[in-house]
Formats: structure tokens, sequence, C-alpha cells
């Protein structure tokens, strides 16, 4: 009974082993290092693990230690050892060859074999009963290993996943228009986005520069790494500086803790510099200072930090004024501005309106389901109409009529805003038209004619019938009757 006991030396083994499991290495790492303890504590010769491959439907090697010549390598017995689970011992000469199977939950997934010399006080039951304790734990090992391998797949998938609808969003297709400006645009994008150079994209508000500096980004190689906006006029100037480079702790009363800068957290990525006319004379240096050297300085920091990061800055101020007026930096307004991009404003590609109702039409459609329209007069307003706001007013204009109207939308539904005296003018003889104006019409002939309603009706080319017949449905209060 007593040979059958584990010595203290095999518990020894048996706890090296533990450790060399507890690395969280995959299992063929895991695997060789096993082998390498049971050499080091134990005189193994040779030492070699296999698991059986559903692929090959045999077994394969996983790790193997020492030289397994075709003569010494048994492969006869680790196949009785898969199939029959049960361990296997041989004398060779002076050296004992053990196959031992690797069993997860009573299934056998692999074998171990190894050569040993035993020594006159070893015994093979004392042997077979520790390697079976270490092919448990090489079968615990290989469980959580495949568990952790399952993890690792659905959590890059998910990843990927995510990855795939952010770009999605922002990709290329997200840029809605037929102009040959948007052409141009998603032309000069797709060369940009393949170099590392410094972008200034320029245009009115709303014109679309965010969603171009996203475009850039999600099409350059750095699609995989942080896209961090910094927008320069939004951020107190005070905490701007802190906001961008970062602090030490103990930089200003309140910093407890040192935080990184929005150059260093987009590492490997782009910074969009949003409405960068705004920022502030005192923080150009060490912005130029990022821009031309590729590094910052934490505040209250002892050292420089080196960062990998493309630069997108955006404005819709006159930036040459502004250098003119020395409000912004010469030398800073030419190293952001390599590779200018301009983005024209919506009343000068009148085109692309109808493309961009049609697809925030599909948006809002979907998001508040609704079955909005615009039939074609509506259409011919929002052609005409100048969008000071651009396409950012014409997406909130969609929103707000899928919010509030049903079916198909007639110039009389939209907002009087939206007509310049022009339009009002081009569409009166429209009879959409006069009917949406109508009862403005009515109001102004009856204050004109003193709410005397036989004088307005004349005077609107109407029967007194229908005229009585339009006050009661436009809800016309009759003054002084
Ligand atoms: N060509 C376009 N296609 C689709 N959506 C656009 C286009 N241009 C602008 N938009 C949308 O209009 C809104 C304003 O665009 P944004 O990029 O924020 O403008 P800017 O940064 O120039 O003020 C955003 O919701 C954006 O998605
Ligand atoms: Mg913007």
């Amino acid at each position: 009974m007593a040979k059958r006991e584990v010595s203290i030396k095999e518990i020894g083994i048996v706890n090296e082993v533990a450790k060399v499991l507890s690395r969280g290495q995959s299992f063929e790492e895991a695997s060789l290092d096993v082998l390498k303890v049971l050499y080091s504590f134990w005189n193994i010769s040779r030492g070699l693990i296999s698991l059986y491959d559903k692929n090959i439907k045999s077994l394969r090697v996983v790790a193997s230690f020492g030289s397994w010549k075709k003569e010494v390598k048994r492969e006869d017995i680790w196949d009785k050892v898969y199939k029959n689970g049960i361990p296997m011992f041989l004398s060779e000469g002076s050296e004992s060859f053990f196959s031992v199977p690797i069993k997860v939950g009573g299934e056998v997934i692999g074998v171990l074999s190894l050569y040993k010399e035993l020594g006159p006080k070893d015994s093979v039951e004392s042997a077979l009963e520790m390697l079976l304790i270490v092919c448990t734990m090489l079968g615990m090992a290989y469980k959580l290993d495949e568990r952790m391998q399952e993890q690792k797949k659905e959590w890059e998938e998910e990843k990927e996943e995510l990855t795939k609808v952010l770009q999605e969003k922002y990709s290329l297709e997200g840029i809605i228009g037929r102009s040959p400006a948007v052409k141009n645009l998603i032309e000069l994008i797709l060369k940009v986005a393949k170099t590392d150079v410094n972008v200034l994209i320029t245009g009115e508000s709303g014109v679309g520069k965010s969603l171009i500096a996203k475009a850039i980004h999600f099409q350059s190689s750095r699609k995989n790494r942080p896209f961090v906006t910094i927008n320069c006029s939004a951020i107190p100037e005070t905490l701007l500086e802190a906001e961008l480079f970062g602090y030490e702790r103990g930089a200003f009363t309140g910093a407890y803790t040192s935080k990184k800068g929005k150059f260093e957290l987009a590492e490997g990525g782009t910074v969009f510099l949003d409405e960068v006319g705004d920022m502030p004379l005192s923080l150009q240096p060490k912005l130029l200072r990022v821009v031309q050297e590729k590094e910052i300085e934490r505040l209250g920091g002892e050292h420089t930090i080196k960062v990998d990061v493309r630069i997108i800055s955006a404005t819709n101020k006159d930036l040459k004024k502004l250098v003119e007026d020395g409000l912004f930096r010469e030398d800073l307004y030419y190293r952001l501005s390599v590779f200018p991009i301009h983005v024209p404003p919506l009343r000068e590609r009148k085109e692309d309106i109808p493309v961009l109702v049609d697809h925030f039409l599909q948006l809002f459609n979907k998001r508040y389901n609704k079955k909005v329209g615009f039939d074609t007069r509506a259409m011919d307003v929002l052609m005409e109409y100048p969008w000071p706001g651009n396409v950012r007013e014409l997406e909130s204009t969609v929103e707000r009529l899928v919010i509030l109207k049903d079916g198909l939308i007639t110039p009389k539904d939209l907002p009087s805003y939206l007509f310049s005296e022009d339009t009002k003018e081009k569409l009166k003889n429209l009879p959409s038209f006069v009917e949406s104006t109508e009862r403005e019409e009515i109001i102004k002939a009856l204050e004109k004619t003193g709410y005397v309603k036989s004088r307005a009706a004349k005077l609107l080319g109407l029967t007194l019938r229908q005229l009585d017949y339009r006050i009661k449905k436009y809800r016309i209060p009759i003054k002084g009757s």
C-alpha cells in the first residue's frame, strides 16, 4: 500500500506542473513546459503530448521533448491508450515507457507518452499514479484553454461587428450626393485617406465637415485605432490645454491623479480638431509642436511623450483672414492645411437636395415608423430654399416634418420660412399654393375692405357664397360682425 502513495518528491513535481498550467498560456505552450518540468524534476529522457485532431481523425503531436525517432515512437501504443483510455507501461531495456490518457470529463482527448529510467527505489505504480494526476491537470488546462479560445472568438466577432457598424455609419456610403462637387469630394477623401498628411476641411457650418473627417479616418489604415474629436470652441480656454495634452498629478489644484490628454488617447489613430479657428493663440505654440514634432508634454510633466497621430482640422472661418489679423499663427496654418478640402454650401449644389431628402426620409421614416413623402411641388420648394444651415438644416427640417405629418407632404404643409418672396411669386399660380395661402389672402382682402364681405369677395374673384364657405373652412374670425 505504501508504494502506491505519491511521495513527497512527486507532490513537488505536481506542484511545479500546477504552476506552469496556471500561467495562462495556450495549451500547446503549457504542454511543452509540463514536459520540461518532468525532465528537470523527474529525469524523463523524452516526452510527448498528443491530442486527438478531428480534422485528420488521429492523434496530433502538440508538444515534444527529446528525440523521438521512429523506433522509439510506439505510435501503436498511444493509439491503444487513446482508444481504451487505460494507461500502459513497457520496460524497454534500461528505460521504461509510459503512455497515459488525458481525459476531460471521462472523454479521452489525448495521450502523454514518455521514457524514463526507473531507479531501484522507484515503483511503477507510484510513477503511474503521479502521471495520472498530471494528465488530469492537463485535461483541465485543455478545457480552460478551449473555453478561452471560444470566448476570444466571440469577443473578436463582436468587435468586428461593432467596427463594421461604425464603418458603415461613416463610410463613403454615408456621404450622399450626386453633384460633381460631392463626387470630387469622395475622390479627394479616398486619395488623402491613403496618406498620413494633415487635412484642413473648410466650409460653412452644417455642410458635412465632421462627416468627411470621419470618412477619411475610416478609409485610412488607422481605422481600427481611435478617432478623437477635439472641439476647440466648446471647451473653455483654461481647460483646453489639460484636455489636449493631459496633466500630471499635482499639476494644479484638484489634479489628484494624472490624466492622458486627447493626443495621447488617440495614439495610432486620428485627432480631429473641430473649429480649429477658435483655438486660442496662447495654445497655438503647443499645438504647433505636436503637429511638427509629434511630441507633447503633459501639464506639470517633466518629460516629452511621443505620439503617433494623424491630424484633421476643420473650420467655418476664413483662416487666412485670421492669420492676417494676427489671430492665427501662420506657421500653424501652413502645417495644418497641407491638404485642403473645401466643401461648398448646399445652395451651390442643389442637385444634392433631392437625394439628401430621400436619404433622410428613409432614415426618419424608419426611426419614427412613418411613411412620409414629399410631392414634387414640395420638393421644388426645398430646392429653391437657400439652406443657410446647409445639410444639417435640411436634415432637421425633414425630421420635424416626418414627426409632424403623415402621408404625402405638399407645399401647404411646409413651414413658411421655406418660402422666399421669389418662390411665393413663382408658385402663386399653382392650385396647391393658392390653397396654402388662401387663408392669408382672404384675411388680407377682408382687412382691405374693412370686413365688408361682398367687396372682399369681389376683390378675390369669388362669389359671396364661395367666400363664406372658405371663411368657415379656415375659421377666419370676422371682426365687427
Ligand atoms: N453629403 C452628406 N450626406 C449625408 N449626410 C450628410 C452629408 N453632409 C452632411 N450630412 C449630415 O448633416 C449633418 C451635419 O454635418 P456635419 O458633418 O456635422 O457638418 P459640419 O461639421 O460641417 O458642421 C450631419 O448629421 C451629417 O451626417
Ligand atoms: Mg462639425
